[in-house]
């Protein structure tokens, strides 16, 4: 007699195996971390493993300063006993690690499912390096399943709304739903680290990265966005049994 699916089991252990395997990734990310250096600690389950490993580390007497992309992250990095520095305090950061809901064979990211974008991306820009971390499910063809966040300005948010809807239109993605990220019982909209409303644009699938990240920058009241262009050098994909690192040829 065949046993019934238990689906629950089966989400349990494939989660397990995610897990695993963002561990894999966060633990080869260790090796781009040399003494001495300011490490940008991202956002996220994966990150989160990152970053107390990093502390093992630390404990071992590297000697490194973070910088946090959220009050999340600085909550743990300090858990962790990792020295912290303000992004006001540094003029340049000198290798970012972070994970990523989406990312596609050019490196191209979706990122700020954990409603961190705006701080993540400010400092993977100001750092000479990112590498991101994730399991291989990110890894995908075509930008877009995950719904793209973005930040906006609570001021006027209906308005900006719908500017990102025609926004998407126009730039050939398949899908034009955008919806306010709320939480609890009560559906309150959720507030980021930076005091705004996140958005999430439902594009399905995303053709022109580029001229939707251009397109949306260009609309008032959106704050940031979380596609991550030209940013990513190295991509670390966890796997059950370590981790595959892939190089931008063009850096
Ligand atoms: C946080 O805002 C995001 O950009 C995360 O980096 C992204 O959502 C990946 O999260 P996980 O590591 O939890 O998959």
């Amino acid at each position: 007699r065949q046993e019934p699916r238990d689906e629950t089991k089966e989400k349990g252990r494939a989660q397990v195996s995610a897990d695993i395997a963002k561990f894999n990734a966060a633990q080869a990310a260790l090796d781009f971390v040399k003494d001495g250096m300011i490490v940008g600690l991202g956002t996220g389950s994966t990150s989160a493993h990152f970053v107390r490993l990093l502390g093992e580390r630390v404990r071992q007497g590297l000697r490194i300063k973070g910088v946090p992309t959220s009050e999340a992250t600085r909550n743990l990095a300090e858990q962790a006993g990792i020295a912290l520095l303000e992004i006001s305090q540094v003029t340049s950061i000198d290798v970012d690690v972070d994970g990523a809901d989406e990312i596609d064979p050019a490196f191209r990211l979706v990122k700020g499912g954990g409603g961190a974008l705006l701080r993540e991306k400010i400092v993977a820009v100001a750092s000479k390096s990112m590498v991101v971390i994730a399991d291989e499910s990110k890894w995908v063809e075509t930008l877009g399943a995950f719904p793209l966040p973005v930040e906006v300005t609570r001021f006027g948010f209906a308005l900006t709304l719908e500017r990102v809807r025609r926004v998407l239109r126009g730039t050939k993605c398949a899908g034009d739903e955008v919806v306010l990220r709320t939480s609890g019982k009560s559906n309150e909209p959720v507030i980021t680290d930076g005091g705004n409303y996140s958005l999430d644009a439902h594009a399905q699938s995303i053709p022109a990265p580029e001229d939707l990240g251009a397109a949306l920058k260009d609309i008032a009241g959106v704050v940031e966005h979380g596609l991550f262009l030209n940013l990513a050098r190295t991509v670390i994909l966890g796997q059950a049994k370590g981790a595959v690192i892939k190089a931008h040829e063009s850096f």
